[in-house]
């Protein structure tokens, strides 16, 4: 959107900062409300896509960041730190960069997709590749931040969740009134918490006569939530949702009890198909733990669980390139064909 000033100015009546920060803004938000025609006909419901894929650093986190590091900033600190399962390090390291302090980045060894990599080094974060998961490395960014010169820029830190709740607020901005239903990934759960609180504060104000019924989809390798216990091995192909021990347990428990809504397991091959349909139908490339969330959906309206004729908006969470192993996998070596237009048309089944 022409002139889009980032979250934190677009809604700076609702967002408190400290007295005299400056705003360290790469221009996040404002993303896309796509209408999911496909979707839609495959549910009998109107289908919305949030694409969050369409922030600067490619997913929803740089919400929160700008806001953590605005903070952060502001409170003359001169390092952040952060666990990451990639997406929070690659917009943590971004806006360290741009604010002029040092991010310190804890990741799973081997474990994080190729190009939430490639952010990380590029935007010049240290790198502590961990020899365990994501809550390992959770512990391991509180304790520092505990005892060390150093603010941790999870979404534990609640300023993050304050930005995350701009997604909401879009929502029903574009909309002009809140969806029936929101669906959404849940790795740590700070998301569907700050959503909830988002959709929460619009209705309390006025601004929407109604809130959704929030929807929250977990993979079943890594589905703490659903088993209602910490899983100590958790796993899936979505690694940015590969989280045993959510920090925002009780947001999540919160937003759905009191949304009426549903927590709930998808398999990998069901992220799989929704992430391959997503791309091939609607012309959106996610990350795959962001058809979590299309999976969740077409799972739910299949058992009626979101009746024929209602608003429903997914959220996709992460652009398809931060992953590009996973989009490729499969993919047998390609025949190079012959500068000859004949070649081609035979290559393309033309004649
Ligand atoms: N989708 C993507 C692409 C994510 O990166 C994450 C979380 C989620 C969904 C789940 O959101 O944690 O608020 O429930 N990624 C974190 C990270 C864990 O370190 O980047 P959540």
């Amino acid at each position: 959107r022409p002139g889009w000033p980032g979250i934190i100015n677009a809604y700076r009546d609702r967002i408190e900062l400290p007295d005299g920060a400056r705003v360290v803004t790469l221009h996040e938000g404002g993303t896309p409300l796509v209408e999911a025609e496909h979707l839609s006909e495959l549910t009998g419901s109107r289908v919305l896509v949030k694409v969050e894929g369409a922030n600067p650093t490619g997913s929803f986190k740089d919400r929160g960041m700008t806001v953590a590091m605005t903070y952060a900033l502001a409170s003359g600190i001169k390092a952040v730190i952060c666990a990451s399962t990639g997406n929070t390090s690659a917009s943590a390291a971004a806006y360290a960069a741009k604010a002029g302090l040092t991010a310190a980045v804890l990741v799973p060894s081997g474990k994080i997709a190729l190009g939430k990599m490639a952010q990380a080094v590029m935007h010049g974060a240290k790198i502590l590749q961990i020899d365990g998961n994501f809550d390992d490395c959770l512990e391991l960014a509180s304790k520092t931040a505990a005892e060390y010169p150093v603010t941790l820029v999870n979404s534990v830190n609640p300023v993050r969740l304050i930005g995350q709740k701009t997604a909401a607020w879009e929502i029903c901005d574009v909309l002009g009134r809140a969806p029936d239903f929101h669906c959404l990934p849940v790795g740590n759960a700070g998301n569907i918490t700050a959503y909830w609180r988002g959709y929460q504060d619009y209705a309390k104000d006025g601004v929407t006569a109604s809130t959704p019924r929030m929807y929250g989809f977990q993979a079943a390798g890594s589905a703490p939530l659903v088993l209602g216990e910490p899983v100590k091995n958790p796993e899936t192909i979505a690694t940015a949702i590969r989280v045993g021990s959510p920090a925002s347990w009780t947001g999540a428990i919160t937003a759905r009890d009191e949304s009426n809504g549903l927590i709930a397991a998808v398999t990998d091959e069901q992220i799989l198909d929704a992430y391959r349909l997503l791309a091939s139908r609607e012309g959106i490339f996610v990350e795959p733990a962001s058809a979590a969330s299309i999976a969740g959906l077409l799972a739910t309206a299949a058992d009626g669980g979101i009746p024929k004729g209602s608003v429903v908006v997914c959220t996709v969470t992460g652009h398809g390139l931060k992953d590009p192993d996973t989009a490729l996998l499969g993919m047998a070596a390609v025949e190079p064909v012959p500068v000859d237009p004949g070649a081609v048309a035979s290559a393309l089944e033309l004649a």
